[in-house]
């Protein structure tokens, strides 16, 4: 049965729009909403929506398609979009869309609960885009925001900055996110602050470029580095992490703090998006590969045990072979712990799409990169390898999502009884282990026993 007070969220794409959704379901949540579980029991269904590729977008298109027929039959259903896609189509997106009923860029979310109000007591459509005159009331809905309902509780995304300045050809970020802008240091503390107090114990700091954080108060310039110092001693944290990184002008104290601070994960994705320097160019990078390569090289000799994580865009406008085998030799020279690769995607009103042709056939970008991953795999792989028998750290986040272990049989009948779990370590690697349900959100010892590309294989040594 639909209650009309309860909602349903599915979110797309990236962190931002992970943090997005929890904070527009603490605002529904304070004003009365239930969550639901799923999308046929609740009168206000959200889609939180990216717009980084053409298939998130699909995706999107199609899941409103399903609603086309409950929206004529439930007169009380509200249908909201919200997020980059949101942004970016905005009108068309009422238009074409008749269930549609909210369109609502990620600037203007804090708004949201009063434009579904708006809806149930007089209905209408309603379009809201990004605002930059709201920034301050954006701000507001990070620092009022409550964690308590989160599936992992214990960990926590915190925004120090919103937007991108960098325009690389390719991207629509900055579009749909807006100019860069760094929250004030104290509201990131005091965020942090109460976060811990109510039990979180790794917090990820997010910006698009989080490593350009910069924010002046009193002629003191804070950076992303500052930012790590101040939030270091919260009692109860216990890791913290950045993400991402962008190479160009990279804050070597941000590398410094990572050293010195013990909470500070050796972790960093930073991505290289090419190993072609023609290519970095055209995407309006600003580096070469040969920078990127130096840069990590410092990274390796400041922070010993980092790991390293990277993005990729194969088949960009004009890659030729030539470019790809650039791009292949930098993952060899890199080897990362994990690459994310991705299929180049035209996304409309970006530099690229209005200037460049999306000339390579797709059967070529699906080898590229197919090949590219084959080749990561094996790095990884061969990495991996190193640290079977060595003991690691984990933050166990809860069950594995497959099987990937024998249970021993005379564990499996007890009170509180032995399942796959998984937690992650300082540099992010995914360890797997049988153990149990009490052992979730502890910092615990693992002894690694078999290594994949993308996973460590561990038994339970001791908390
Ligand atoms: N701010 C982050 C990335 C945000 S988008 C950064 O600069 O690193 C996440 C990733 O999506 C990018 O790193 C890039 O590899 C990929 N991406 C962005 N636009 C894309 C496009 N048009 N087609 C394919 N991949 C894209
Ligand atoms: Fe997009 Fe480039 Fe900004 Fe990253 S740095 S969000 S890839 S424009
Ligand atoms: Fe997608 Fe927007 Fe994030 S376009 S990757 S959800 S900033």
């Amino acid at each position: 049965m639909v209650m009309n007070n309860t909602f349903y969220i599915e979110t797309m794409g990236c962190q931002m729009n992970k943090l997005d959704s929890e904070l527009v379901a603490g605002q529904l949540q304070n004003l009365g909403y239930q969550p639901a579980d799923n999308p046929t029991q609740a009168a206000v269904i959200i889609f939180n929506t990216c717009s980084v590729r053409q298939h998130a977008e699909d995706k999107v298109i199609s899941k409103i398609g399903q609603f086309r027929r409950r929206h004529q039959q439930q007169k009380d259903l509200i249908l909201a979009v919200i997020g980059c896609m949101a942004q970016r189509l905005g009108q068309d997106l009422l238009d074409s869309h008749q269930q549609v009923d909210i369109v609502c860029g990620p600037g203007q979310i804090h708004q949201l609960s009063k434009m579904i109000a708006d809806i149930q007591n007089q209905r209408q459509r309603l379009l809201n885009l990004n605002d930059p005159a709201e920034n301050e009331n954006l701000e507001n809905l990070d620092t009022s925001r409550q964690h308590h309902d989160s599936p992992l509780p214990f960990m926590a995304y915190v925004r120090v900055m919103r937007g991108c300045n960098n325009f690389c050809s390719y991207c629509i970020v900055p579009y749909v996110r807006g100019r860069e802008h760094s929250r004030p240091i104290e509201h990131i503390v005091d965020e942090c602050r109460q976060l811990t107090e109510n039990g979180v114990k790794e917090i990820t700091l997010l910006g698009q470029t989080v490593n350009s954080y910069k924010y002046q108060d009193n002629n003191q310039t804070f950076t992303l580095a500052d930012v790590m110092k101040k939030i270091h001693d919260l009692p109860g944290l216990a890791r913290i992490r950045f993400v991402t990184n962008y190479p160009r002008n990279f804050d070597e104290r941000i590398l410094h703090a990572m050293a010195d601070l013990p909470k500070v994960c050796e972790y960093l994705h930073i991505p290289a998006q090419s190993g072609s320097d023609r290519i970095l160019k055209a995407m309006n990078r600003h580096y070469t590969a040969a920078q990127y390569a130096d840069l990590i090289q410092k990274a390796r000799d400041i922070v010993p045990n980092i790991t390293i994580a990277g993005d990729f865009i194969v088949g960009y406008c004009n890659e030729d072979d030539q470019d790809f085998n650039d791009t292949k030799a930098l993952v060899q020279k890199i080897r990362y712990k994990n690459c994310f690769i991705f299929k180049y995607s035209p996304r409309p009103g970006t530099r690229a799409d209005d200037k460049l042709a999306d000339n390579v056939p797709d059967p070529i970008k699906r080898r590229r990169n197919t090949e590219l991953l084959e080749l990561q795999n094996q790095i990884a792989c061969e990495d991996n390898q190193q640290l079977i028998g060595k003991s690691v750290e984990i933050l166990v986040e809860g069950p594995s999502k497959k099987p990937h272990l024998n249970i021993p049989q005379n564990q499996l009948n007890l009170d509180d009884p032995v399942l796959q779990l998984t937690g992650r370590t300082p540099g992010d690697q995914i360890v797997v282990f049988n153990g149990t349900r009490k052992l979730i959100g502890q910092i615990i010892n693992t002894k690694i026993e078999k290594a994949s590309a993308l996973t460590l294989f561990a038994t339970y040594e001791s908390p």
